[in-house]
């Protein structure tokens, strides 16, 4: 979904500036975010308070990692994040950000 909307930004930026001569850059994304099953959760559960930043700083890590990462969230922070949603993001961050051990 955000990559669409990068898209439409590119291309509606191309068309205003169609008459400069300067070849137009296109903007520079400073880091990767992985599409897929989840990621709304995440969009919607997360990144209300932070960037993206802040998961992909951590690496790749356990599936215990990740589910005590959003507990944290939760417990010290009071993100509202439903159980089912914990469960959604936990996934989510171990599929697309984990190291295939479950501890
Ligand atoms: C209610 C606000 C809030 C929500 C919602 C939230 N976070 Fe955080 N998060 C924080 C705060 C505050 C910090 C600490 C910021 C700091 O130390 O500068 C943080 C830090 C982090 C860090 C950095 C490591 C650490 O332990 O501090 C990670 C990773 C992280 N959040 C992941 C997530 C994920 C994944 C979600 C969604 C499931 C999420 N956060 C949702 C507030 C939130």
């Amino acid at each position: 979904m955000m990559k669409k909307i990068v898209l439409i930004a590119v291309l509606s930026f191309t068309s205003a500036f169609a008459q400069v001569e300067e070849p137009v850059e296109v903007p520079f994304i400073p880091y990767e975010i992985k599409m897929g099953k989840g990621f709304d959760a995440i969009q919607a559960n997360c990144l209300m308070c932070h960037s993206f930043g802040y998961i992909i700083n951590q690496g790749r890590q356990s599936k215990d990692f990740w589910n005590k990462k959003v507990l944290k969230m939760v417990i010290h922070f009071k993100a509202p994040i439903s159980k089912e949603d914990v469960e959604i993001t936990t996934d989510y961050l171990f599929e697309h950000y984990g190291n295939g051990e479950l501890k």
